[in-house]
């Protein structure tokens, strides 16, 4: 029997809340495995400001330290306390922080459009009827976010500069991942890159064309940054998987969460090279919803599948998780980001109590 250690990371808003219905379901999901999983409790984000004066103190950090696999919650305050040094760049000190001292760098976010759900697409009808179901893969520790950030004043000028930068391992790195999920799946990748114009992006081109050859059964195209952006609300089935850089992917990776309907239903990985990942929801803490048993915790419940399936190669396990959340929503279980005008409502603990008996 394996014991595995896994850190918890509840954060803020209505993450406690809706980390508590995963842990539930992944107790659930796994009591008849041979393997023992251990949860340990950790504080990051604003519940970490209070106790310990940092967003990500070094006790949460040797937490994960000592865990294969973290599962977040969200973390970030109220707009209107934003001036609080709380939370003063919380979401940056307690989620770059993580990314850079794990080594993250591939970033896994699936939007995917659940037929009884249509409805919830924003799009029209005819877009979506022959379904939607893309994952892009965002390469999640280069590019502008870690290069030199600088503000400075030069001729009497204000003046501000961030450095793009890539080494051709960082994208041959996140480029194989991508390869492998297309070869479980339809065997179709799309680049997005800003190749005619960026340098970053003509070195990104060159490198996964070289990759490519590692996957000859793979159909590999490439596409502009601001055509894919057009692409993802004019005709979003033709994406499977995407795979592209930091910044691009941090902008159409919001830009797909819009198709599904709610940012309550989107999980997401981010892998390392030693193994051990991060789990968390595409959404935030979305503070006006918390304490109040009504937040949708599906994205919570599905990025403990990932979890899973990615930390743990427990595909079966994981698989039923996504089955007994999409048999919920078929049988009319909504929470109220999800639910039509006139449907009846369910709480945050209702609906994974419906998950849990079909798993
Ligand atoms: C995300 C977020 C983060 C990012 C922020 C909070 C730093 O937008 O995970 O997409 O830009 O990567
Ligand atoms: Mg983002």
């Amino acid at each position: 029997m394996a014991e595995y250690q896994v850190a918890v990371l509840p954060g803020d808003g209505i993450g406690p809340e809706v980390m508590e219905q995963s842990v539930r379901v992944l107790k659930a999901a796994t009591t008849s495995s041979e393997h023992q999983f251990n949860y340990h409790f950790g504080k990051i984000g604003g519940a970490a400001f209070d106790a310990f004066g940092e967003h990500f103190p070094l006790e949460t950090k040797s937490i994960c330290e000592q865990s294969q696999a973290i599962l977040f919650g969200s973390v970030g305050g109220p707009v209107s306390e934003s001036h609080l040094e709380r939370w003063k760049n919380c979401e940056a000190n307690s989620i770059l922080a993580l990314r850079k001292t794990f080594g993250l760098f591939a970033n896994i976010r699936p939007a995917k459009v659940y037929a009884d759900l249509a409805e919830l697409c924003p799009l029209n009808p005819r877009l979506v009827h022959s379904g939607i179901d893309v994952i892009i893969f965002r390469e999640l520790i280069g590019d502008i976010y870690f290069g030199e950030h600088c503000q400075y004043t030069d001729n009497q000028l204000r003046q501000a500069r961030d450095i793009a930068h890539y080494d051709e391992k960082q994208i041959a790195d996140i480029a194989h991942k991508a390869f492998q999920a297309a070869m479980l799946r339809k065997k179709q990748l799309i680049s997005v890159d800003k190749a005619n114009v960026l340098a970053t992006s003509k070195l990104w081109r060159e490198i996964v064309t070289e990759v490519a050859k590692d996957y000859p059964e793979v159909n590999l195209q490439h596409m502009l940054v601001d055509n894919c952006a057009m692409q993802l609300i004019a005709n979003p089935a033709q994406f499977d998987i995407i795979v592209t850089s930091n910044l691009f992917g941090d902008i159409l990776s919001d830009a797909a969460a819009t198709l599904p309907g709610s940012l309550g239903l989107m999980p997401s990985a981010s892998l390392s090279h030693s193994g051990i990942g991060l789990f968390e929801p595409s959404g935030g803490s979305a503070p006006e919803l918390a304490g109040k048993n009504v937040a949708n915790p599906i994205a919570q419940i599905l990025s403990g599948a990932m979890m899973l399936r990615f930390a743990f190669s427990m595909e079966q396990q994981a698989h039923s998780i996504e089955h007994a959340v999409e048999k919920t929503i078929k049988q009319g279980i909504r929470t109220v980001d999800i639910a039509l005008e006139g449907e009846p409502v369910v709480s945050t603990s209702e609906m994974t109590d419906k998950i849990i008996e079909n798993l």
